[in-house]
């Protein structure tokens, strides 16, 4: 996976990435992941890799500050057109990877589908916790390895057709979030969809 690779593959993404990723199953995963989730006035959300804004649904909440990056401009282009000019937000192109804020910025943190798409996670985790405030939250969707390691033959053998599409069926969450251990306390992990394929995961930012 690389980025100039990404950026082309989810250009073309963009007209039906909701038909496919924000319906049906993917529909339900999400609003289970939002579940429970409260956001408070005058907080600061960051969504990293926003797409076509699909998350941004569960977050119609008047005085809470939005920012939302993606590396696409057609995905941050759909992301635009879906939100109401009330809503206190604002779209940049930026890599997940090198994410241009000081650190201790946000309150909350949305990464879906993200993690498993970035040519490089442990580098998006590691400016993911940076930019995190303190005692914050980072809520997480997205497709890893299963708990139990190991991935089955087939996935195996379609992980490299997969990733052509823009995404990576076989990484490890433990492996991407171990150097980040001392910044990152695990909340909540649970299964979603597909057998705990895809999975919510809560981390809280020490202080
Ligand atoms: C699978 S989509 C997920 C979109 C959205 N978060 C969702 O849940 O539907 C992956 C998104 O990551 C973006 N992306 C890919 N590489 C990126 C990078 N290096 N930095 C920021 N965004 C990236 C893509 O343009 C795409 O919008």
């Amino acid at each position: 996976m690389n980025n100039k690779w990404n950026k082309m593959i989810y250009r073309i993404w963009t007209p039906f990435y909701d038909k496919v990723f924000n319906s049906g199953v993917f529909l339900k995963a999400r609003s289970k992941v939002f579940e429970g989730l409260s956001v408070t006035q005058g907080q600061h959300v960051l969504f990293v890799g926003v797409g076509t804004g699909a998350d941004l649904e569960y977050f119609n909440t008047l005085g809470v500050k939005i920012t939302a990056i993606d590396l696409s401009p057609s995905m941050l282009a759909s992301a635009r057109a879906r939100v109401s000019t009330e809503m206190d937000i604002r779209f940049i192109e930026m890599d997940a990877q090198s994410l241009d804020f000081p650190e201790q910025t946000f309150d909350l943190v949305i990464a879906s589908l993200i993690l498993s798409v970035v040519p490089d996670a442990k580098r998006c985790m590691g400016e993911i916790s940076r930019v995190t405030k303190g005692e914050g939250t980072v809520l997480i969707f997205d497709k890893f390895e299963t708990v139990k390691g190991k991935l089955s033959i087939s996935k195996k053998l379609l992980r490299p057709l997969v990733s052509l599409l823009g995404t990576d069926i076989g990484r490890s969450f433990q492996e991407i979030i171990q150097p980040f251990n001392d910044q990152l306390k695990i909340h909540q992990d649970t299964p979603v969809m597909f057998n705990g394929m895809y999975r919510k995961i809560i981390l809280e930012k020490v202080k």
